[in-house]
């Protein structure tokens, strides 16, 4: 058995076990991936003030995150294909979180769909939306999630049009995926994933296929996905969405002090800085970069959390004393799932927040909800325009 013991482990075990195509899918961004590497590398140049000799017997990381209980403040981010990285990959990493008493988000694009996931967990997850040209789709997607229990509605807005990924064209990774013969023969090298996939029959994206009129297989699919983004899409359909939704309404995608302005005026309540993991618009900052002048634009009028490049406990840390809430993590708990199934996403939280609450300490904190900004060393780099952190203090 492997020792476990960061989530680079996760991911060098990741890329061994899952066909290199899925392995690609994860690991890249758009065009130069220049933003999907800087959102790690801004977080990584945050350095934090060590203190010593505060009494640091009792810890706490839990926080809150629309008002539940969190056992700490990161959720699983919407990934489209994770079936696809295990076998019904999107219930083993719901019922992971679920145990592990974080929050889930099912994406539009999942392998298996939301009512096949609802019946194989206990507990509610979020649903994440992508708006397609077709609304009546629309329309039941979100009706199919209320009907699962979904406790929230996940928008992302920064995917009305799609960033292009290099390896993705190359590897032939389109909806659904082509069997190319370099595909097959990689295949071939991953027998313990191909017989799960084998096994389960769930195979293709099971929130589309069957509900929408003429799309029965994945040959139709294919052609309906391919024209389905819509890029008329707009503040006004966030508006629709809520109105359609009447639950907790999660704004996805924001990177700048204006539309989290709007964001917050269309009724958003938590708003995530994402610039979706660096696969969209390559080019933008880090999103922790971006943070701390969010925060001090929409101060407390909703929650704010934070995605791209979290890989560790310390990142974490790192978002929440620049002004966040709460995270999200992506890439993170896909290696753990391509790596180890169920037992790996649950291996990826666990070494998050064990990393998290010895970080914390080692900072003279002892309880997560407690940490400012004042834990941080002022940013060195002239690119990054930090402002006073959310809780008004700047960085001492
Ligand atoms: C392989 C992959 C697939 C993704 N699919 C979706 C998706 O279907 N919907 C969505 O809103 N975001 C999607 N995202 C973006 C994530 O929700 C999240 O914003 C991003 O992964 C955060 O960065 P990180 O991976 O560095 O943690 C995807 C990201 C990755 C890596």
């Amino acid at each position: 058995m492997v020792t476990i013991t960061c989530i680079e482990d996760l991911k060098v075990l990741y890329r061994r076990r899952v066909p290199s195509m899925f392995y690609d899918y994860t690991e890249s961004g758009s065009w130069t991936e220049q933003t999907f590497h800087t959102n790690q590398q801004a977080l990584q140049d945050i350095l934090f003030k060590q203190r010593v000799l505060v009494d640091l017997s009792t810890r706490k990381v839990e926080a809150k995150m629309l008002g539940q209980p969190v056992t700490m403040p990161v959720a699983l981010a919407p990934v489209g294909l994770t079936g696809y990285q295990s076998a019904d990959g999107e219930i083993k990493a719901a019922r992971a979180a679920a145990n592990f008493g974080v929050p889930y988000t099912l994406s539009t694009m999942s392998i298996c769909s939301i009512e096949t996931v609802a019946e194989q967990t206990q507990k509610p997850f979020w649903f994440q939306l992508y708006v397609m040209r077709d609304r009546n789709f629309v329309k039941t997607l979100i009706r199919r999630a209320k009907s699962a229990g979904c406790s929230a509605l996940v928008l992302t807005v920064d995917l009305q049009i799609l960033g292009q990924r290099h390896k993705d064209i190359k590897n032939g990774l389109s909806t659904p995926p082509k069997p190319t013969l370099k595909n097959l023969m990689n295949i071939a090298t991953k027998p313990q994933w191909a017989l799960e996939m084998l096994r389960t029959p769930h195979r293709n994206f099971g929130n589309i296929i069957g509900h929408v009129a003429g799309v029965d297989d994945t040959t139709s699919l294919s052609a309906w996905a391919s024209q389905q983004f819509d890029p008329a899409l707009s503040w006004d359909d966030v508006s629709w969405i809520k109105e359609l939704w009447q639950g907790p309404l999660i704004i996805k995608g924001i990177m700048t002090q204006e539309d989290a302005l709007l964001a917050c005026r269309h009724g958003a309540d938590a708003i995530i800085v994402s610039n979706h993991g660096g696969r969209q618009l390559d080019g933008a900052p880090a999103t922790i970069s971006v943070l701390p002048e969010i925060r001090a634009t929409i101060g407390d009028q909703v929650e704010l959390w934070l995605d791209g490049g979290i890989r560790s406990g310390q990142d974490v840390l790192r978002a929440i004393a620049s002004g966040a809430d709460a995270t999200l993590i992506g890439r993170a708990y896909i290696y753990g799932l391509g790596a180890l199934g169920g037992l790996g996403v649950r291996r990826a939280l666990e070494v998050i927040q064990q990393e998290l609450d010895l970080t914390m300490a080692f900072c003279g904190k002892t309880d997560i909800r407690s940490v400012t900004g004042s834990i941080l060393y002022a940013p060195s780099s002239p690119n990054i325009n930090h402002q006073p952190t959310m809780r008004g203090q700047p960085y001492a």
